[in-house]
């Protein structure tokens, strides 16, 4: 029998039962966890460990331990870059949960250290690419779409506020030095790790952007809350395809979960909502399209099926499917470029960032 992966997880908090579900749908052994409060330690060793599960509030104590091969980081995200950086240096392979990072300085010196060190990672906004989004990418592949000028995101929830609305008391969602963002990093990046994945992460060049923030809420007064509820995006590539994101945590509107696809040959809607996936085409005659059905869904949870994947490539067999250093550097590139575009009221370009 081959030997079981070793993992640890490094963040006992919201999300962190579904990265242990996740080891455990993979026969993962879990050799030790890592949080600042002892209590959420004791959970997860309780709930997923076993009598030698280990639990260590010092996360470069984790780091440490010459069993671990693979750690996964479900922290909140200021703390992803620095996390995910020791831990390749540590000769770990690393699951970070989204948003990738939280600054384009910090999404180079990943990608470097992944390059010098050759050790996997992943970020977890792959998480939306399973079902759906993976049936587009066929078509996209097999050149039925032609070439893509267009994606367009919409998301609105009608009331969700993470800290505020829903996720009450996990306050980091909404302070900018923690979360980087609020509504474009709670949700934004899965649909930006989407598109990008689609679309073969074309350099992107310059982002207008608008942010909104004014609805009513009752934190108490202590708690920061200095991020966006609403924004609004248009990115450039270096060729014709333009990419725009219209995000809400909250807006006074149904709630809409959209991606579309435009391309000269074809084109793709996915939602939540009926039909989930249209794909229009014109071949075999002017303007046919096919609706498919809620027949082909993928059945396991997003993160059985990363973690899964994730093995598959650390034994040297890569299915592709995960955010990688440089997906993760677009994604970083867009997010940084709208935040500024909001602050400064104009166009930003990628020759305006801060590299490192
Ligand atoms: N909650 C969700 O539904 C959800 C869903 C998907 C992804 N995520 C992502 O997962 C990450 C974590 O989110 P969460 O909701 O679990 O937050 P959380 O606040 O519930 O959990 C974060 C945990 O990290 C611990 N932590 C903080 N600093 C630490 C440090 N220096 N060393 C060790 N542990 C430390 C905290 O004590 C806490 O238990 C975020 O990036 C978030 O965007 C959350």
């Amino acid at each position: 029998m081959a030997d079981r992966v070793k993992a640890g997880l490094i963040g006992c908090g919201a999300i962190s039962p579904k990265h242990l579900n996740g080891f455990r749908n993979n026969d993962i052994e879990l050799v030790a966890v890592c949080d600042l409060i002892e209590e959420r330690m004791a959970k997860a060793i309780d709930d997923y460990g076993d009598p030698s599960t280990r639990a260590v509030v010092d996360y470069r104590d984790l780091l440490a331990m010459d069993e671990i091969e693979m750690v996964s980081i479900a922290t909140p995200p200021a703390l992803h870059g620095p996390m995910s950086i020791d831990a390749m240096r540590a000769g770990k392979h690393v699951m970070c949960e989204k948003p990738c990072v939280t600054s384009v300085a910090e999404a180079e010196q990943v990608k470097r250290v992944a390059g010098e060190t050759g050790q996997l990672i992943v970020f977890l906004g792959a998480r939306f690419r399973y079902g759906m989004p993976q049936m587009a990418k066929s078509y996209i592949d097999d050149g039925d779409l032609g070439e893509i000028y267009r994606v367009n995101v919409k998301y609105y929830r009608r009331r969700g506020r993470p800290g505020v609305d829903i996720l009450e008391g996990i306050h980091w969602f909404v302070d900018r030095a923690r979360a980087g963002a609020g509504v474009m990093m709670d949700m934004g990046v899965y649909f930006m790790d989407t598109v990008i994945w689609l679309t073969g992460a074309p350099p992107i060049t310059a982002v207008s952007a608008s942010e909104f923030r004014g609805f009513d809420h009752d934190l108490p007064e202590d708690v920061t809350f200095d991020v966006e509820e609403h924004s609004n995006i248009l990115a450039r590539t270096d060729t014709d395809l333009t990419y725009t994101f219209d995000l809400a945590w909250i807006a006074h509107h149904e709630p809409v979960q959209a991606v579309e696809v435009l391309g000269t040959r074809g084109g793709i809607v996915m939602q939540q909502g009926d039909p989930p996936f249209t794909f229009y085409t014109d071949k075999g005659g002017p303007w046919h399209w096919m609706n498919t059905t809620t027949e082909w869904r993928h059945r396991e949870d997003a993160q059985t099926c990363m973690v899964r994947d994730f093995v598959r490539a650390m034994g040297g067999d890569d299915p592709g499917v995960g955010t990688n250093p440089l997906e993760a550097l677009r994604i970083t590139e867009l997010s940084e470029m709208a935040i500024r575009s909001g602050n400064l009221a104009r166009e930003v370009s990628a020759d305006e960032l801060n590299r490192s």
